[in-house]
């Protein structure tokens, strides 16, 4: 099995071959519909069926082909959210509905309905401000709002609904014949996959026959689309041509390619669309394989005069038409009407769930390998940075660490005492993180196998058999983290008992969990396996990973008896695991176009909730390069493209949410000194640069927990009226007082970099160079320039002094940077806490304080009053930029009424006001005053 399992590693060393995962035209479904969309069957709702109840208002659907009922339900959510069902009245079965991803019931507000005419139904939130116009015949409904279709719903009639028939597989075919009028003849029944679908040697048998849905949404005066991860693709969504959709598949795909719709680790099936003055998101939550097209059909402008007698011409507007198409579940979708990019998404974390809060370490650089050695390993690269001078906070171990991939244990040759081991790194005030894959190796000696085998804990097969496939340990059973039972069980295998050798510094890496099935169909497992409730896997894909990392991150809470927050990163994800942890975008390939496309990956995870994701820094198949750099280094030719490449991948990272650099096995060492001093200097620089923003970073993810605004923020979400921003994706936001613009171009001499706003001013980070906003500047660069910008208005807290990680860092003083909007002021915040435990949310054990500078006065105040947390640190700089005049005097103003002068520095050549050596204790209300 061993030899299997290396074919499978060299196999997948290869870049992707395409040939083996699906598009469009090879997926049964999507021609099922495209078929029977040709025939343009409607739907017409009963309105005299309508119900009301405290909750929804529900009615009749039927096809005038099929007449089988379906029944419509519309909720009013609480924060001008709609909700509509669609299910089958009666349906053979239950169908599947996706639980555990509704942070809880979602509140609803009653709908009070307006009569319509006889032909329509109104139905109106409490405050009249929406409307829901349902119309009967064909069936369509428009959401308004201020009197303004903001969304129709089935205008372009592609509701699709595949009701569930009874098992025999002839008389089915007929019925569905005779009811759906999809040609089911015998020839063509393989070709609508309605029963059984093939692909290659793979043979779907569905049990349930075909159950299909879709349905269509026009977003009016919308041209600009974003979400729907995983793909890597670019951030604005594209029009989707024939037998093209953005499929939404979890796999895992080796080496992806980029610019692609296909489906890779993660799916969120949640879209925003953004307009001048509104933002919406529409979302879908389904969770077997999803497809979505996309269709723009741009402003038109033509003469009435051609169409009538009045000679004037109007406008048409711009609309996009979204089509949803699933394998199966039901139509459950949520429409969140902003109106602002903010306000949706606030709205779309009311439904899913906010952010974790991260513990403080997991926002300081990571540093993985596949696979680190051995405990000597982690003991020189763990000196190695200290003898670099270069800061990370957490060693991790790949799944070599094993005793033969059985996670939960430890190579006994290579790591004999992990606990020593992880004492060594306490020592240091570092952590480490370990993998846990859900495959589980097939061995009757393995305790984990044999005690989830008993107690019928793993996914089965179609004969009631726990299902087997080979991953990295070879054959391998899966893990049931659908079954509660299953997550419970898991999460008490991190108890310290349990997890022999593990520690609380100890933290958790969930990967493969797409889940990864080599030679599976799609390298994932098949469609009819069979989950807790007798659900088939088809159901429920995309949500694997989702509960995988759910277990695994209550397992850490547990095992501190619920006093610790937990830290699990995640390949595979779905709507909500944002609450579970970080994601990062799997194997990517060493190229600059990976690099590039890094950008508006994170922005799309990012704005559809998940805040804390990352790209893979030294992504596989850099070896090849890193050998050549290696010679070139040899023979002198320091600055090579590729090592170029390598330095670029971390000045980028150091600006992104999760920040790790990681290489595959087989590989040329790559620890950030390796490369020449010159470089080592650039790549610590980088890392520096990190954890000087910390207390900048850290406040950005409370923002993102407790108020659901993304860290990484693309430009059109700061600046909403800019048309400009909203296809950008070479820069970005990171809160709303930093713009970056990474390089990632091979050989760069310069960036242009766009400064929005008309309004603002904008403070290059390191010179203190200043652009008015709304402009394109060229930003000249060298390989130590990041080119990073303050925007003018902003209050920026970091770290005066770096130290070797986070946890040396607690005591050390702060610094403020304050940068003037064009009217002199500016506001920022800072969010501190113990950096670990639960304790800011149980006993409001933290401290929040704001800033503000006016009319040459900078106030440190108090941003919530229930907060409370003892911190000696101090402000010990702070730097003022934009100051226009050499002040006389400045003087700080303490609480107790104590003014004390201050020294300064000034320099009219930048505009820049320094303040150095106060002592000025961040947990207290005080001013500085310049004259
Ligand atoms: C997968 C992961 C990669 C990891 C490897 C071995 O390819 O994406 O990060 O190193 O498996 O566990």
């Amino acid at each position: 099995m061993e030899a299997a399992v290396k074919e499978e590693i060299s196999v997948e060393d290869e870049a992707v071959d395409k040939n083996i995962f699906r598009d469009c035209n090879k997926i049964a479904f999507y021609r099922r519909q495209k078929q029977w969309l040709s025939k343009k069957s409607t739907y017409q709702a009963l309105l005299d069926s309508v119900t009301t109840d405290e909750d929804s208002t529900r009615f009749q659907i039927i096809n005038e082909a099929s007449k089988v009922p379906l029944l419509a339900e519309i909720y009013g959510i609480e924060g001008n959210i709609f909700r509509l069902k669609i299910n089958e009245e009666t349906p053979l079965k239950p169908r599947f509905e996706v639980p555990d991803v509704l942070t809880s019931k979602p509140s609803t507000v009653r709908l009070i309905s307006c009569s319509g005419d006889t032909g329509s139904l109104i139905l109106a939130d409490g405050k009249g401000d929406l409307k829901c116009h349902i119309t009967a015949n064909p069936f369509k409904v428009d959401l308004v709002s201020e009197e303004e279709v903001v969304i129709s719903i089935n205008s372009l009639g592609q509701l699709y609904f595949e009701h569930l028939q009874i098992l025999h597989k002839q008389r089915a075919a007929k019925e569905n014949e005779e009811e759906t009028s999809v040609d089911t003849s015998q020839e063509n029944q393989e070709d609508l996959g309605l029963w059984e679908e093939k692909f290659g040697k793979f043979v779907d048998i569905k049990a349930n026959g075909p159950s299909s849905i879709g349905l269509d949404f026009s977003l009016h005066g919308f041209e600009h689309l974003y979400g729907i991860p995983q793909h890597a693709e670019s951030h604005q969504l594209k029009n989707t041509g024939d037998g093209d959709a953005y499929r939404l598949y979890n796999l895992d795909v080796y080496g992806y390619q980029i610019y692609d719709k296909m489906g890779i680790y993660g799916s969120v099936p949640y879209l925003l669309a953004h307009k001048l003055g509104r933002t919406i998101g529409i979302f879908w939550l389904n969770a077997s394989e999803t497809l979505v097209e996309i269709n723009t059909e741009p402003a038109v402008e033509y003469t009435l005069t051609q169409m009538g007698p009045v000679a004037a011409k109007q406008k048409v507007r711009s609309r996009t038409h979204v089509h949803w198409m699933s394998e199966s579940g039901i139509i459950d979708v949520f429409l969140l009407t902003g109106p602002t990019p903010s306000d949706v998404f606030k709205q779309y974390s009311h439904l899913t769930g906010t952010q974790a809060m991260p513990p403080l370490f997991s926002l300081g650089y990571h540093q993985c390998r596949w696979n680190y050695e051995d405990e000597q390993d982690v003991k020189a690269v763990d000196a190695g940075f200290d003898e670099h001078d270069i800061p990370y906070d957490a060693m991790w171990l790949d799944i070599e660490h094993t005793e033969g991939k059985r996670y939960f244990t430890w190579d006994k040759n290579r790591f004999p005492k992990p606990k020593r081991m992880q004492e060594l790194l306490r020592s240091k005030k570092r952590k480490l993180v370990v993998i846990s894959d859900p495959h589980i190796k097939i061995d009757p000696d393995y305790s984990v196998y044999v005690k989830a085998k008993d107690q019928g804990f793993f996914v089965k097969n179609q004969e009631g058999e726990d299902f087997e496939g080979v991953c990295w340990p070879g054959l391998s059973s899966y893990l049931d983290f659908t079954n509660p039972k299953v997550r419970e069980w898991y999460s008490s295998l991190f108890a310290f008992p349990v997890y022999q050798g593990s520690t609380d510094i100890l933290f958790l890496w969930n990967d493969m969990n797409e889940p990864s099935v080599f030679r599976g169909p799609e390298q994932t497992m098949q469609k009819n396996a069979i989950h807790h409730g007798n659900w088939e896997h088809r159901e429920l894909h995309n949500i694997y990973g989702f509960y995988h990392q759910m277990a695994t991150a209550e397992g850490l809470i547990k095992r501190s008896k619920g006093k610790e927050r937990p830290f699990v990163l995640t390949r595979s994800f779905f709507a909500g695991s944002q609450k579970y942890g970080a994601v990062w975008t799997g194997d990517n390939t060493a190229e600059w176009s990976n690099l590039k496309i890094s950008i508006p990956m994170l922005l799309t995870l990012s704005i559809t909730g998940i805040c804390f994701c990352g790209g893979k820094m030294s992504p596989l198949r850099l070896e090849t390069l890193i050998s050549l750099c290696a010679s070139f280094i040899q023979s002198g030719f320091i600055g090579n493209p590729e090592t170029e490449l390598l330095v670029r991948w971390y000045q980028a990272g150091a600006y992104q949410p999760f920040f790790r650099g990681h290489a595959t096995m087989n590989t040329k060492r790559r620890e950030p000194w390796l490369f020449g001093e010159e470089h080592t200097r650039l790549i610590r620089e980088a890392i520096r640069e990190r954890y000087g923003l910390l207390p900048y970073w850290y406040s950005l993810f409370y923002h993102a927990h407790v108020a659901s605004q993304p860290v990484m923020r693309p430009l059109w979400v700061e600046f909403p009226d800019e048309l400009k921003t909203f296809d950008m994706e070479d820069e970005y936001m990171l809160g709303s007082a930093l713009l970056v613009h990474p390089v990632t171009e091979p050989k760069a001499t310069t960036v242009d970099v766009f400064l929005p706003g008309s309004n603002e001013v904008w403070y290059d980070y390191k010179t203190f160079a200043h652009w008015e906003g709304g402009c394109t500047v060229k930003i000249p660069v060298a390989l130590d320039t990041i080119p990073v910008f303050q925007r003018g208005g902003s209050v920026i807290p970091i770290k005066t002094t770096v130290g070797k990680s986070t946890g040396w860092m607690t005591e050390s003083s702060y610094g403020l940077r304050v940068a003037l909007s064009t009217k002199g002021s500016s506001v920022g915040e800072l969010y501190l806490d113990d950096g670990h435990s639960f304790q800011y949310l149980h006993q409001k054990q933290f401290l929040h304080r704001k800033f503000s500078f006016c009319s040459s006065v900078l106030i440190n105040s108090s941003a919530d009053q229930r907060g409370r947390y003892p911190s000696k640190c101090v402000v010990e700089k702070i730097l003022v930029l934009g100051f226009r005049k050499e002040p006389s005097s400045v003087t700080t103003h303490s609480s107790d009424g104590k003014d004390q002068p201050v020294a300064f520095t000034y320099c009219a050549k930048t505009s820049t006001l320094s303040l150095e050596k106060l002592s000025l204790n961040i947990a207290t209300d005080w001013e500085v005053r310049i004259i």
